[in-house]
């Protein structure tokens, strides 16, 4: 049994099988159509979520499969103080996958242990979240044929926002990438992804505040949203949270095929008039998210 808590839990050439079956999925959604039939999963969410947790249950209905679950802690009996452990126990009797947002740190990872059915993070706090560098793979892929070879800015929240810590350590394990990482002096990347993922690496990487000075460089630009939930005060948040919006006369100094990102939800970092951009991504990369949790569902449970 396999549980999926980081990128690093497939190798190189696991993930790449894995995003070849979702492009066949994508290609051949009636081929997969009852491939999961009699099986649930069951979406734990201690965090809120749109996209994940929807997507996770479209994926599984998608399969020919059931879904059941809880979209907040309040609505469960951790409400009452049942512990991870237990309650991973208990849905272990009730379902065949389990995906799981929590916002501690490493509550998946303890889950795991305890659970007799494979556990997926759905995101641990400012931690990992690999379902969505999944989703980001599939989506530079798709647009540039190659997961090697290119410029990628990762913008705005860099030290909470776990889909950047995520993907930083996917990509450093693909060939020839460059990192800008954009953010003002207070969000930077987290000390341990910059000494044992980057330097580790030999990874080549700069580290800027101003995104004008270097959009014209990228081939991807990552954007991301300023985490209010991990922030400890208020007045913190309300100085950084305008620091960066991308708008139409920044796109105008980008190159023609730089294209835009973002795990979502966006607050004001891009600006709407940005969406009808062609090289806008972001919601095309919300559509390959419910490919890829197809592909991981086939795969975890050995369905693929
Ligand atoms: N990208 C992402 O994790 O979105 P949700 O928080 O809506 O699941």
């Amino acid at each position: 049994m396999r549980h999926l808590l980081s990128p690093l839990d497939l190798s190189v050439e696991e993930t790449n099988e894995l995003l070849d079956l979702a492009r066949d999925i994508s290609k051949n959604p009636d081929k997969y159509s009852h491939k999961c039939e009699g099986k649930k999963i069951a979406t734990c969410f201690y965090e809120p979520s749109t996209r994940t947790r929807l997507s996770f249950e479209s994926a599984m209905l998608n399969l020919g499969g059931s879904v059941i679950g809880f979209s907040s802690a309040n609505s469960s009996s951790a409400s009452k103080g049942e512990s991870v452990s237990d309650t991973i126990r208990v849905i272990s009797c009730f379902a065949d996958i389990c995906a799981m947002r929590h916002p501690k740190e490493g509550a998946p990872m303890v889950a795991a242990s305890k659970s007799s059915i494979p556990v997926i993070n759905a995101g641990d706090g400012g931690h990992q979240h690999p379902t969505q560098t999944l989703t980001d793979l599939m989506t530079i892929r798709e647009l540039r044929g190659s997961l090697d070879n290119f410029t990628i800015g990762l913008c705005g929240d860099l030290k909470f926002g776990r889909t950047v810590h995520s993907l930083i350590k996917e990509l450093s394990r693909y060939t020839g990438i460059k990192f800008v990482l954009i953010s003002p002096p207070e969000l930077r990347v987290p000390d341990v992804i910059r000494d044992e993922t980057l330097k580790a690496n030999n990874i080549e990487f700069t580290e800027v505040e101003r995104l004008e000075d270097v959009i014209p460089e990228l081939d991807i630009l990552y954007m991301t949203r300023v985490q209010k939930e991990r922030f400890f005060n208020e007045e913190d948040y309300l100085r950084m949270k305008d620091f960066y919006i991308l708008d139409a006369a920044k796109m105008a100094m980008a190159k023609p095929d730089m294209y835009v990102l973002h795990p979502l939800p966006r607050v004001n970092e891009i600006s709407t008039e940005v969406d009808d951009d062609p090289r806008a991504a972001y919601f095309k990369q919300v559509q390959y998210g419910v490919y890829v949790r197809m592909a991981l569902i086939l795969t975890l449970l050995g369905l693929n």
